[in-house]
């Protein structure tokens, strides 16, 4: 298992001002997710799951925090909060075979709408890019408007599959064909 890259760590500032340090995953930051995961809304909770949960189970904690970086990755958006380090959002991709990655992203609620969640996606999918993905998909509650608009701004052409399963949609990026004009 390869580990955290350093060369991922970037300073941003939000919207809003708040500086924010993005950082890749470390096998330490169990109860930073903890910490995250306890300050989400059920219905982000929701999303980013698709399903209720009111914990993490441990075995699902340890897959979030050990990230095999040869094929995977996984983005951490932290700040200084009351004297300590927080995580305020965490995007993500794993490898789903033939060329494909599967993203999924949560921000904490207290920090939506603040440019957070498009800059932490276009920065994984420009990872993945480089890392030769040709693909990126999410799959994400049909009433989710919020990331629907997210991920079909990005700039690459999009294909929309609606109801798998009955409950989430799918929607599919072509990381070969960036729009000229894309940001
Ligand atoms: C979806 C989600 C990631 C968006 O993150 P965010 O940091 O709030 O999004 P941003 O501020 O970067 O906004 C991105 C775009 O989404 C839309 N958007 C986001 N929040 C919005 C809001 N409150 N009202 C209207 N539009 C909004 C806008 O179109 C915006 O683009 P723009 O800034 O160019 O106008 C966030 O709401 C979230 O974590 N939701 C819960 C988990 C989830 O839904 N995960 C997705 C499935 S894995």
């Amino acid at each position: 298992m390869q580990p955290p890259p350093s060369e991922y760590d970037e300073r941003i500032h939000l919207k809003n001002g708040t500086p924010v340090l993005l950082r890749p995953i470390r096998t330490s930051d169990g109860p930073l997710i903890l910490d995250i995961f306890s300050k989400l809304s059920p219905e982000s909770v929701f999303f980013r799951f698709l399903t209720h949960l009111e914990r993490l189970p441990p075995e699902m904690l340890y897959h979030l925090v050990h990230i095999d970086y040869g094929k995977d990755f996984a983005l951490a958006a932290s700040i200084e909060e009351k004297g300590r380090e927080s995580l305020i959002a965490v995007c993500r991709y794993f490898d789903h075979g033939e060329g494909r990655a599967e993203l999924t992203i949560a921000v904490r609620d207290d920090y939506h709408g603040q440019g957070l969640g498009k800059a932490m996606v276009s920065r994984v999918v420009g990872i993945a890019k480089a890392k030769g993905y040709t693909r990126v998909e999410i799959i994400f509650d049909s009433r989710n408007e919020n990331m629907k608009k997210l991920f079909s701004g990005l700039g690459y052409p999009f294909y929309y599959h609606a109801s798998i399963l009955d409950i989430c949609d799918r929607m599919e990026i072509d990381l070969t064909r960036k729009k000229p004009d894309g940001p």
